[in-house]
């Protein structure tokens, strides 16, 4: 039986690589995509989540719409300038129209599944934490219908949006220390340590560009972001953050993790978002598992294969 899984995410073309993931992954099934504001505004990336559910044929699959912001303080910004304005890089126009979208809110939604869920219940966080910090708070008694949270987010050394932090932890701080530091849900973090070494390169893209016209497709989202990538890193290569966290949500184990607590710099200093571990031996707090190893050229092929059956 395959694990039902719901995405969190902001599409955002990692996140669009991430979605195609699942979809062409026989351990899971998607049940459900929520969507959060983050890599541009919720209507937006909620959309996109439409778009990419269309290009693979599966526009079956419920996509909610979720925070348009979050929880406490004001959002520090949008990341158009790596996804678009459009949040597909430039290519949401050549998408086709998508059918609307459920008519629950995102935590209705969830909640149904969660209720209703005959087995435990995978949610894959690859945006603000927003949406799964308000579930967790409104509906402590599904938690046990939670079998893990996946999140894309953090690093244990800097940030990609500020010196001291990750985007997604960065855009909803609050929310993220409500995940980090619940005992109810065991929270695996994908942080920028690893995703930052999981590098599609010319050679990653161009097979993935030739497995068909949706993957073709596919494979324009990320040429934007490509640039991006070039100018700030100068590599000519792109982070796949999302893809690789989802991918350890569909198959468990294919990340090396290591336990430890995690709290989120809530203040508004200069490390507003940043992810502190604490290392100390008997350190108190529940764990989070943060995933620190991995067989980066497998997880990569693994990755392309999967994503490549789009066709
Ligand atoms: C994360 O931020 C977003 O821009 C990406 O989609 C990814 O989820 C990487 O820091
Ligand atoms: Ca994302």
């Amino acid at each position: 039986m395959p694990t039902p899984l719901i995405i969190d995410t902001d599409p955002g073309v990692d996140d669009a690589v991430a979605l195609m993931l699942a979809l062409h992954s026989p351990e899971v099934e998607l049940v459900a995509v929520t969507a959060s504001f983050g890599n541009i505004a919720v209507e937006g990336t909620a959309r996109n989540a439409r778009r990419l559910m269309a290009l693979a044929g599966r526009s079956d699959v419920p996509v909610a719409v979720g925070a348009a912001r979050p929880l406490v303080h004001h959002s520090p910004g949008w990341a158009a300038e790596w996804h678009g304005a459009d949040g597909l890089g430039g290519r949401g126009d050549g998408f086709p129209e998508p059918p609307p979208g459920d008519s629950r809110t995102a935590l209705a939604l969830t909640a149904e599944i969660l209720r209703s869920a005959d087995e435990p219940v995978t949610i894959a966080s690859i945006g603000p934490l927003t949406n799964t910090a308000l579930l967790l708070a409104a509906h402590p008694e599904l938690t046990d219908r939670i079998g893990r949270i996946v999140v894309m987010g953090g690093g244990l050394s800097g940030g990609n949006f500020t010196a001291a932090a990750e985007f997604n932890v960065i855009a909803d701080p609050e929310a993220a220390q409500r995940v980090f530091t619940q005992a109810e849900v065991p929270v695996t973090m994908v942080p920028l340590d690893l995703t930052m070494r999981v590098l599609a390169d010319t050679a990653w893209l161009a097979t993935l560009e030739a497995a068909g016209p949706r993957s073709a497709q596919l494979r324009g989202v990320l040429e934007l972001y490509r640039e991006a990538f070039r100018e700030r890193y100068d590599v000519d290569a792109v982070a796949i953050h999302d893809a690789v966290a989802v991918l350890e949500a569909i198959v468990p184990g294919t990340l090396g993790t290591t336990p430890m607590p995690v709290q989120v710099a809530c203040d508004f200093g200069p490390a507003r978002g940043a992810t502190v571990p604490d290392r100390r031996r008997g350190a108190e707090g529940p764990r989070v598992h943060v995933a620190l190893d991995a067989d980066v050229d497998a997880v990569l092929a693994e990755i392309l294969e999967r994503v490549s059956r789009l066709g």
